[in-house]
This record gives structure tokens, C-alpha cells and sequence, in this order.
């Protein structure tokens, strides 16, 4: 099994060590486990340029793709992704959105159907949960199939040392996640995820090639139709018939709504 983690935070402090911690507590469920880490702060990663190329002509195109494909592909070729977030002013460090911009266009185009995510942040005092959960709320539209969360108040500059209480918390959600993972079990969509996938997907051949806007998007959603949701993931009745409305509001919508672009 190989976890990728992500150091989303500048630097190694307070969150790195309560990953560093988790790391441990895996390994010691299954000695296994293989892990490799991305620091972001030591990949210089440009911000994000807003120019569009990903969504438009495919991530390919990305002026930063050099940095960005390799972290992509080193998502792919792993079972989980943990995400170490520190909570700067109640939200992800800027670091971590720069890379979270530059993959924005997964929610147009997702793919980490069956890839598991486990979160972990640290706060001085508030909103380590909102972190968390914004990044959680993030992740499911790039597909990801399962969240898990660990955010923790530290009460400290760089100096958090975790407590015993903290210990066991990050175990039961560390184990969680390491036997999710174990299990290969794919898990049934929250019910939001299916609105873009369906609602894009409904959309796709106002941008297909040759049209006056095409877009990737145009070319990627051809692969899906007819499927409410990825193949091999749960999906009960009621969701289908939730992904299908979804999917006809979007049919009908999608003429009257031509996004355009600059030429
Ligand atoms: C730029 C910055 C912003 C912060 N914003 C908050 C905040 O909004 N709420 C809070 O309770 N603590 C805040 N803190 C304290 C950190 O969340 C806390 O020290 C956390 O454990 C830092 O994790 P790290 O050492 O992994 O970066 C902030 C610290 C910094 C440096």
C-alpha cells in the first residue's frame, strides 16, 4: 500500500509533526505501508496565473505543468493522500491553495475515482475544523471517494507537542483510514458530488471540438455519457435518479449558457 502526504504548510511545524505521528501509527498497523512525501514549500510552485489553459485546452498546457504533473502522477500511482494543512487565518496556508488552483480544473474534469484522502490540520486555537472541511469539501469534486478528517486545536507557535488525548484521536482516525484503504472498498458518492459530475457531463457537447467555445471539457465527458457517476463506485437508485435530474436540468440549461472565452 503507498500513502503519498503532502506537506501543504511552509514549513515543518506543528501540523508536520502531528503527521509525522500519524505516519508512525500506521506504520505500526502494517509495516508495509510505503510512504512518500511532497514538501510544497521546496518546489517554488508559480501562483497560479488564472489563465484558464487547464480548463480550456487541458492541464497539459499549464504553464507550471512541470510541477504540477508530477505531483499529479504521484497521486495517481498511490492508494491514499495525506494532506497536512496547517490553519492560517481559518483557512488552508496560501501554499496549498496555490496547488489546489492549479488542479482546479478536476472539478470540470475529475479522476481520483478511487483514491482516499485523509486531512490533518492544526490551529492555534480556532477553525483547524474548517480547514479541514474546506479541503474536504474540495477533494470529492476531484473525485476522490472518502474524506477523512483530523483537526486539532494545539494551543502553540511551533512548539504543539500532541498530547495523549490527541494521540488516541489521531489513532482511531488514522486506523480508520489505513483500513479503509486495506479494504478497497469504494464507497457510494455524497449526493453534491453528483451535480457537477452530471451537470458538466450535460454540457460537454456545447464545447466539443469545433464548436465556437470548445474545451477540454468538450472532448473528456465523451467517456461518461449515459453513466451517472465513475464505473466501479456504489451508487443506490435514488442517486441515479438524483444524477439523471441533475443531468436534464444541465441538457436544458447548457444551450442558453455558453461559457466563452477570449480568442
Ligand atoms: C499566518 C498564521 C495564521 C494563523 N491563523 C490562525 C487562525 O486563524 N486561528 C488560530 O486559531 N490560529 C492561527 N494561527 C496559529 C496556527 O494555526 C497554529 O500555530 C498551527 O498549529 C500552525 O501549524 P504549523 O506549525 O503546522 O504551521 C496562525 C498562525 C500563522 C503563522
Amino acid at each position: 500500500m503507498r500513502i503519498l502526504v503532502i506537506n501543504g504548510s511552509p514549513h515543518k511545524g506543528n501540523t508536520w509533526r502531528l503527521t509525522e505521528k500519524v505516519k508512525e501509527q500506521i506504520q505500526d498497523l502494517d509495516n508495509t505501508v510505503e510512504f512518500e512525501e511532497i514538501h510544497l514549500s521546496e518546489l517554488y510552485i508559480p501562483l497560479c496565473t488564472g489563465c484558464s489553459l487547464c480548463f480550456r485546452k487541458g492541464h497539459i498546457f499549464c504553464p507550471h505543468n512541470q510541477y504540477i504533473q508530477p505531483i499529479m502522477d504521484k497521486i495517481e500511482r498511490c492508494d491514499g493522500v495525506i494532506f497536512a494543512v496547517s490553519c492560517f487565518q481559518g483557512a488552508i496556508p496560501a501554499i496549498a491553495k496555490n496547488l489546489t488552483d492549479h488542479l482546479a480544473f478536476l472539478l470540470h474534469r475529475p479522476r481520483y475515482f478511487d483514491k482516499k484522502a485523509l486531512i490533518i490540520s492544526t490551529t492555534g486555537g480556532v477553525s483547524a475544523n474548517s480547514v479541514t472541511q474546506s479541503l474536504a469539501n474540495t477533494l470529492p469534486g476531484w473525485g476522490f471517494n472518502k474524506c477523512y478528517q483530523l483537526p486539532i486545536v494545539a494551543l502553540s507557535w511551533n512548539d504543539y507537542k500532541p498530547s495523549e488525548k490527541h494521540i488516541k484521536k489521531a489513532y482511531k482516525i488514522s486506523k480508520s483510514f489505513y483500513i479503509d484503504l486495506k479494504s478497497r472498498k469504494l464507497h457510494s458518492p455524497k449526493i453534491g458530488v453528483l451535480i457537477p459530475f452530471n451537470l458538466f457531463q450535460a454540457m460537454y457537447e456545447e464545447y466539443a471540438p469545433g464548436t465556437e467555445y470548445e474545451t477540454q471539457d468538450g472532448v473528456f465527458w465523451k467517456q461518461y455519457v449515459g453513466m451517472r457517476y465513475a464505473s466501479g463506485i456504489p451508487l443506490p437508485i435514488h442517486k441515479k435518479v438524483f444524477g439523471k435530474l441533475i443531468y436534464r436540468i444541465g441538457k436544458y440549461l447548457s444551450p442558453k449558457m455558453i461559457v466563452t472565452y477570449k480568442k
